[in-house]
């Protein structure tokens, strides 16, 4: 597992916690107890970890807290409980392991915040640059929605941060223009996925002919599953075939041989 400690120990780490604690002794004088109240925590109740239900349920600070003096980190803390993140971080194919080991030094609190009432959100990405792309998906195609604003989690995401459906795909791209998507999931079927992975290389500026099969001559224009008949992924796309053969008659009855190619081009059978 990554660890991810705050390194308080570097100079400017020892006097920010100075003045931390400057700040909090003159709160705490000033407040009474109320700083103490950093706001209620979250009471919605699920699992039992650590011998509780729910974050309001925890008694010590500390659970979550590790005193400055510590080498703990908040993150050390919180997978006491969490034992099921800690394994998802050694594990890069799953959510925690992909934003642990992508590079970032984040720490829970970024996306996890507390003290925000008893309902308070528990996850909010919004402080954050998600690191997306590590979860399979590029949001390098998406920078921007017809409105002019940026794509928020829920565009994608409207059942919650961790389910996805294709048909969330669809329905926003069917408003966008409804005469192409149709047509194209006909074509190529409801996985989007297997094609798109955000990047995103067959978009707008789609070309053939950066691919080994030209569409010249008389294969310009060609609707695509003329040649891809049932292509739903990649692979299928690829996997074409690309002699004349395949596709087309042989008027001859096999009298020249397999290799049209020899004396026809795409250009027109005549001459
Ligand atoms: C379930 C874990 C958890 C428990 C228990 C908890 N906290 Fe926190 N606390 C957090 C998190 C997470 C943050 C960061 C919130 C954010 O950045 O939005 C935080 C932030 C704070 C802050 C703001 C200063 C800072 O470090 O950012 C104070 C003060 C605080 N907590 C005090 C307390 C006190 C006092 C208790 C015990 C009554 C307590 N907390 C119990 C998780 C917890
Ligand atoms: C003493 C054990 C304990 C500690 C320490 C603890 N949690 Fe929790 N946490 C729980 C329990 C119990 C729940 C509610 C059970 C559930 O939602 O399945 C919960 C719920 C959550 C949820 C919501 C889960 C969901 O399914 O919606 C998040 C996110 C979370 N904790 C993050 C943290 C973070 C971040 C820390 C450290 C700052 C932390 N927890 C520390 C016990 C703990
Ligand atoms: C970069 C953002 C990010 C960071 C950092 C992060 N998480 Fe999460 N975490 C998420 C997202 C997104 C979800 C999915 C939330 C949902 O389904 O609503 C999640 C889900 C969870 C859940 C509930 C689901 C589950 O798998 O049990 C817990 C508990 C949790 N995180 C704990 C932690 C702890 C502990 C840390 C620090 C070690 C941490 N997270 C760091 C983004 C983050
Ligand atoms: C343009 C659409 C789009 C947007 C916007 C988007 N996502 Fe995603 N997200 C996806 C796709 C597609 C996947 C991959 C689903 C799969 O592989 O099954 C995914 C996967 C995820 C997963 C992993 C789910 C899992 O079960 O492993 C998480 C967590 C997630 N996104 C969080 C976010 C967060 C947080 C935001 C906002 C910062 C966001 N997404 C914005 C499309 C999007
Ligand atoms: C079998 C592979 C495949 C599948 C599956 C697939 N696509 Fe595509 N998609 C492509 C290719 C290739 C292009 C570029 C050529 C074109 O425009 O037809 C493309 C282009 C697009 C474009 C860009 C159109 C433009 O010019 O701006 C959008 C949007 C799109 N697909 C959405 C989807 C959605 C939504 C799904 C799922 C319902 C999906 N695709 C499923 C292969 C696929
Ligand atoms: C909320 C609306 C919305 C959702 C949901 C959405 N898209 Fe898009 N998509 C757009 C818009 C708007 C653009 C044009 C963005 C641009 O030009 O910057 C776009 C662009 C694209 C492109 C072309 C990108 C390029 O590089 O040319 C493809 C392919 C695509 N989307 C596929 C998908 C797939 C697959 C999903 C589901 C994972 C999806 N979209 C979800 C609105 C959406
Ligand atoms: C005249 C036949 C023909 C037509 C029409 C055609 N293709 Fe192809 N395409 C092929 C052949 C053959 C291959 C496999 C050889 C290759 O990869 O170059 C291929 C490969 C592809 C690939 C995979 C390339 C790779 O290597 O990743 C994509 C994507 C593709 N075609 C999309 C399309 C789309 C979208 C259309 C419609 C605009 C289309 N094709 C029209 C014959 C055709
Ligand atoms: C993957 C399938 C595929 C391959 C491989 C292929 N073609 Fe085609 N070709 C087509 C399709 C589909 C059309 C359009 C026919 C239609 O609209 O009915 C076409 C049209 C043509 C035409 C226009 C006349 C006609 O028959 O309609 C010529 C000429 C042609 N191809 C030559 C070739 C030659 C030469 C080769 C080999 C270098 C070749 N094709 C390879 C699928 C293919
Ligand atoms: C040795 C040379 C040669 C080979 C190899 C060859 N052809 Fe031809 N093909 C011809 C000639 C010559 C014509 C007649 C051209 C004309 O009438 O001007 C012709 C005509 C055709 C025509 C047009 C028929 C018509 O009446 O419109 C088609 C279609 C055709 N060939 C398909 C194929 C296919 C498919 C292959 C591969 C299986 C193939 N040819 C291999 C030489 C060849």
């Amino acid at each position: 597992m990554k660890s991810n400690k705050l390194g308080c120990l570097t100079g400017s780490g020892i006097v920010a916690m100075f003045i931390t604690l400057f700040l909090l002794v003159g709160i705490a004088l000033a407040s009474g107890s109320q700083m103490f109240s950093a706001g209620s925590l979250n009471t919605e109740p699920g699992q039992v970890y650590g011998g509780v239900y729910s974050h309001a349920q925890i008694e010590e600070c500390s659970a979550c807290h590790a005193a400055p003096w510590s080498t703990d980190s908040m993150a050390d803390r919180c997978v006491v409980c969490h034992t099921d993140v800690a394994a998802e971080m050694s594990d890069i194919t799953k959510l925690h392991g992909a934003i642990f080991q992508n590079g970032e030094n984040f720490s829970c609190r970024d996306c996890h915040p507390e003290h925000r009432g008893a309902d308070g959100l528990l996850t909010d990405t919004s402080g954050v640059l998600f690191p997306h792309d590590a979860l399979g998906y590029s949001m390098n195609g998406h920078q921007g929605k017809e409105d002019g604003n940026e794509f928020t989690c829920v565009d994608c995401h409207p059942d919650g941060l961790s389910t996805f459906t294709t048909q969330t795909c669809l329905n926003c791209h069917d408003q966008i223009d409804i005469a192409y998507t149709q047509s194209h999931f006909l074509s190529f079927g409801p996985d989007c996925l297997a094609c798109h992975d955000g990047v995103d290389k067959f978009g707008n500026d789609f070309n053939h002919s950066i691919f080994l099969f030209n569409l010249a001559g008389k294969h310009e224009g060609v609707t695509c599953t003329k040649c891809h008949l049932d292509a739903r992924t990649v692979l299928d796309l690829k996997s074409t075939p690309q002699e004349c053969a395949s596709c087309h008659t042989d008027e001859h009855d096999g009298r020249f041989g397999k290799d049209c190619a020899g004396c026809h081009a795409v250009e027109g059978w005549k001459p």
